[in-house]
C-alpha cells in the first residue's frame, strides 16, 4: 500500500493494539509499518490501518472482526458474523489469526483479484503489495458508461459505480486467469456486493458508489474522508447485490460472444 499523494510522510514506528503513537488512539488512518501483518482483504487492511482492529493485523479472534466490520462499516449483526465466521470457518482457523493468514492461497483467496495480482505457481499466500495498474483499470472500467448519459463522450462526469461496472471489471480479470471454480466466482462478487451496499450513493437519477472512494479504499485502503454511515448493511441486500453482478457479468459474456459470432461470419 502507498502513501495517497496528497498525504504527509510517515515516519517508520510500531504499532500496538488499537492506537498508534504517530496519530493517537481514535480512528485517524496511519499506514501498514514494516512490522505489521496485513492481507489482500482491503476491508480488513482498511480496519487495520484505521484502528477498528488491531493495528498490526496480529491475534486476531473472530470477535475483533465482528465487532470491528460493524463499527467501521456498519454491518448487521447478522453480516458481519456471517463474514467473520464463514471467513474462519474457510480458513479452516479455530483460534486467532493474523491478517496474513486470511490470504491463504485457495481458501478464501482467489486469482482473477481485481487488484492484484494472481498467486505466483508455488506459492502459499496471495501478493498484497496493490498493482497501480489494476486499480487504474477497474477505474477506466467504471468510467466506461452502459447508460444513456454515460461514458467517454459525458468527459469525466462519470462518477459512480455500480453491479454492471463491477461485472465488466471481473469479466476482464477472469479472461486474465486460470478459471475460477463456482465457490471463488461467488465470493468475489460478493466482496464488492457488500461495498456496493455500503456506500450506495445518489447523483441525479444515477446510482452508485463514488469511483474517488472506490480509488481511495482499495488503492490505499483508507476511508473515504467524506463518507459517513447512513444505513445498517444488511445480509440480504448483499445477497440481491451479488446476483445483479453475476447476471450482468452473464449478460456481458453473452454480448461478447454475440459479438466474436458475427465477425467469424464475416
Ligand atoms: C465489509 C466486509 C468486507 C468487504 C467489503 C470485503 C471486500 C473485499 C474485496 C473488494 C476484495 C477483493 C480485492 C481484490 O479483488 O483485489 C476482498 C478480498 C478478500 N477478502 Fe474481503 N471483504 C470484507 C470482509 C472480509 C472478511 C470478514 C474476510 C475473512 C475473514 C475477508 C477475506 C478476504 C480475502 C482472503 C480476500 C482475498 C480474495 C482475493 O483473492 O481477491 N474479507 N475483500
Amino acid at each position: 500500500m502507498s502513501l495517497p499523494p496528497s498525504h504527509p510522510a510517515i515516519d517508520v514506528h510500531k504499532h500496538t493494539g488499537m492506537g498508534c503513537p504517530v496519530v493517537g488512539k481514535g480512528h485517524e488512518w496511519c499506514p501498514s509499518q514494516p512490522d505489521d501483518s496485513r492481507s489482500p482483504c482491503p476491508a480488513l487492511n482498511t480496519l487495520a490501518n484505521h484502528g477498528y482492529i488491531a493495528r498490526d493485523g496480529k491475534n486476531l479472534s473472530v470477535f475483533d472482526l465482528v465487532s470491528g466490520l460493524k463499527a467501521c462499516y456498519n454491518l448487521s449483526t447478522p453480516l458481519a458474523i456471517f463474514l467473520s465466521i464463514g471467513g474462519f470457518v474457510l480458513l479452516r482457523r479455530f483460534w486467532n489469526t493474523d491478517l496474513h493468514d486470511i490470504g491463504r492461497h485457495g481458501r478464501i483467496e482467489h486469482d482473477a483479484s481485481l487488484v492484484h495480482r494472481d498467486t505466483p505457481e508455488g506459492e502459499k499466500y496471495a501478493p498484497i503489495d496493490i498493482s497501480d495498474r489494476l486499480v487504474d483499470q477497474l477505474i477506466v472500467d467504471a468510467k466506461t458508461g452502459d447508460e444513456e448519459g454515460e461514458g467517454p463522450e459525458a468527459g469525466d462526469r462519470r462518477t459512480l459505480m455500480d453491479a454492471s461496472d463491477v461485472a465488466r471489471a471481473r469479466v476482464r480479470r477472469e479472461k486474465e486467469s486460470p478459471p475460477l471454480g463456482a465457490k471463488h466466482a461467488e465470493i468475489a462478487r460478493g466482496e464488492m456486493a457488500i461495498i456496493l451496499g455500503v456506500w450506495e450513493t445518489k447523483a441525479g437519477s444515477n446510482v452508485g458508489v463514488p469511483v474517488e472512494w472506490m480509488r481511495e479504499w482499495i488503492g490505499h485502503e483508507r476511508l473515504p474522508k467524506d463518507w459517513k454511515p447512513t444505513h445498517i448493511q444488511g445480509l440480504l441486500d448483499v445477497v440481491k447485490r451479488a446476483k445483479s453482478i453475476r447476471k450482468a457479468m452473464d449478460e456481458q459474456r453473452k454480448a461478447e460472444a454475440a459479438v466474436v459470432d458475427e465477425k467469424a461470419k464475416h
